[in-house]
């Protein structure tokens, strides 16, 4: 066994070894040379220039089908177990900068039921809210409205319930067990749902009645379903699902994961100024004691909240993070300074990300899969 730590579906936990998960899990990493071949199509984004999208599966092959003429579609999801955080938000930036680049149809699987049935203080009342809630934020980052549809499970089922079927009647039990730790206490909804959350990977195949292939853009803990519905995928007569995973978004306590857990560690795509202040304000920072000490000794930027959040999504210019980096080493900038920084940026992310995500409720339903209205 490799260091403690834990990255399944419904848990991420201790301090994660990327490289390590790597193996555990069977995917790839994304190389230079497939970093450049995918800057060959626009501009090389931040996230993966900076290696937070780090691991695929099947990337070249679905670019090899691209440059000979093939399409693809993608496919993404949230749990709507409650609002939306800036962790959420950065795999569906970057899933809105591949569709600009390849002009590709896009999926957007809310999984009211999986919440409901994974946890058990939600109720479907509940998670059909967060839903809604969770679809603006995804709106609000400027999807194609031509070629994005919102998939709420429970309104979409008629759609998905064939191919989930097919999912299901090739996975067994002991599969499901292995793979995400069930045991016979878990209830047999929980048990069923990885087939839903794989029959969006085969939507456009079976619709056209021709192999269409599928990228999935998404945390890198969503791979254990991802692993079963590839592995499904022949026997049924489809493509196996192209991935491409983002390490997970740190949290502001200082640790791997963002995570609703701990709200005041957690940026939510609703917050105020005030709020967002306050939490950056109480961050982990990789600082000195006192003021005088950081002066004399520089700070540690590497294990800084506070730069963390630069590094993933707040400052794309590499020269000012490495200017960055350089002051707080050298004691030139102090956390108090950084943290007033980092939140002027939050905010000014949120205030046209927040008006972006009311316009999002006029257009909202002429985007819903199957014509369904919220
Ligand atoms: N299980 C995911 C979650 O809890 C939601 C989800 C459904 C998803 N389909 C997906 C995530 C496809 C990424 C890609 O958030």
């Amino acid at each position: 066994m490799g260091p403690e730590f834990k990255v399944t579906p419904w848990e991420v936990s201790g301090d994660i070894d990327y490289d390590i998960l790597v193996e555990r899990f069977g995917t790839s990493h994304i190389d230079e040379s497939l970093k450049d071949r995918l800057a060959g199509y626009g501009e090389m984004h931040p996230l993966l220039r900076r290696n937070v999208f780090y691991s695929h599966r099947d990337l070249p092959w679905l670019l090899d089908r691209y440059d000979k003429g093939q399409s693809f579609f993608m496919y993404t999801g949230r749990g709507p177990s409650g609002h939306t955080h800036l962790g959420h938000l950065m795999p569906w930036i970057f899933a809105k900068h591949l569709q600009d680049l390849f002009g590709a149809n896009i999926y957007f699987q809310l999984t009211d039921d999986e919440k409901f049935l994974f946890r058990q203080d939600l109720e479907l009342s509940d998670t059909r809210s967060m839903a809604y809630e969770n679809a603006l934020d995804f709106l609000a980052l400027g999807f194609d409205p031509e070629k994005t549809r919102i998939i709420l499970d429970t309104e979409c089922i008629h759609s998905l319930y064939p191919l989930a079927l097919k999912v299901s009647k090739k996975i067994t039990f002991s599969t499901a067990k292995a793979v995400f730790g069930f045991d016979n206490s878990t209830n047999i909804g929980s048990i069923f749902y990885t087939s839903i959350q794989a029959a969006p990977c085969y939507l456009e195949s079976d619709r056209e009645g021709k192999q269409v292939p599928c990228l999935i853009p998404c945390g890198i803990d969503q791979d254990p379903h991802f692993r079963v519905a590839r592995d499904v995928a022949p026997g049924l007569g489809y493509p196996k699902p192209a991935l491409i995973y983002n390490k997970m978004f740190p949290g502001l306590e200082g640790g791997d994961k963002m995570s609703s857990s701990n709200p005041d560690a957690t940026i939510y795509t609703t917050d105020k100024p005030k709020t967002v202040k306050r939490k950056v304000g109480k961050a982990f920072t990789g600082g000195c004691v006192s003021a005088d000490e950081q002066r004399e000794k520089g700070g540690n930027p590497e294990i800084c909240a506070i730069f963390k959040y630069n590094y993933f999504l707040f400052e794309d210019d590499d020269s000012k993070l490495d200017e960055l980096t350089a002051r707080c080493r050298s004691g030139d900038i102090l956390c108090g300074e950084c943290k007033a920084e980092l939140s002027a940026k939050i905010n000014t992310f949120l205030e046209s990300h927040q008006a972006k995500r009311e316009e999002a409720r006029e257009f909202i339903d002429q985007v819903s899969f199957d014509g369904f209205r919220w």
